[in-house]
């Protein structure tokens, strides 16, 4: 299983984001996670599309934008023009969940569906054949640099059943936590997506961070062949 890495910005300076972005380009980034917070559905504000769209002028890789917003739907579009090549949404905040992972592919990005931790997996067992991945929360989210929830393991093996049920191809990303001490049993897990805020533009150095990560995520990944 090829392990892709998704530095968030959230832990990066927002004054020189350029310059954070390039740098976990350098080590190796494959994607850049972008959280996007209202205020309403996690205690935390963050950024909107402008900002976005300038993150995409400086970053070479695809944005991987995390939607925390209590009413997705209306900007979906916004997010996608703004550069989004993945987006994802909470399942618990959309009562028609298939409706809206299909107006996502209809605007040409990858739709994922977040789990917060306290959230059954039972409740996308319905669009298991529609997502392109699941986000599986390690953390409850709204802030980085929190404690990983050792429970999302199972979770997380839950979901790779599920989708490996379901026989489309979709994969599994986590968000909450992750540092060099659990990547390897997060990968082993069956996550072949990584978020890691504060393990990367937490670090002196973001390039040799994301480069450590890698390294220690290549641990898991023998586990599972
Ligand atoms: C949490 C966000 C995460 C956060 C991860 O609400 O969704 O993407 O930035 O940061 P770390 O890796 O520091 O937990
Ligand atoms: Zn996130």
């Amino acid at each position: 299983m090829t392990v892709r890495l998704a530095p968030s910005i959230l832990s990066a300076d927002f004054a020189h984001l350029a310059r954070d972005v390039a740098a976990a380009e350098a080590g190796g980034a494959d994607v850049i996670h972008v959280d996007v917070m209202d205020g309403h559905f996690v205690p935390n504000l963050t950024i909107g599309p402008p900002v976005i769209k300038a993150i995409r002028r400086a970053a070479t890789v695809p944005l991987d934008v995390h939607l925390m917003i209590d009413n997705p739907d209306p900007y979906l579009s916004a997010y996608v023009e703004a550069g989004a090549s993945m987006l994802s949404v909470h399942a618990e905040v959309l009562p028609h969940l298939h409706r809206t992972i299909g107006a996502i592919k209809a605007l040409g990005a990858k739709a994922g569906v977040v789990l917060n931790p306290s959230t059954p997996v039972s409740a996308i067992e319905n669009v298991a054949g529609d997502v392109d991945f699941v986000l599986v929360m390690s953390v409850n989210p709204g802030f980085g640099g929190q404690t990983f929830i050792p429970r999302a393991l199972d979770k997380v093996r839950t979901v790779r059943a599920m989708l490996d049920r379901a026989g489309t191809g979709a994969f599994v990303e986590i968000d909450g936590g992750v540092d060099l001490t659990n990547i390897a049993r997060v990968v082993e897990a069956g996550a072949s997506m990584v978020v890691a805020g504060q393990a990367v533009f937490g670090q002196p150095d973001a390039a040799a961070a994301v480069r450590a990560l890698r390294a220690a995520a290549v641990a898991g990944r023998v586990d599972v062949g």
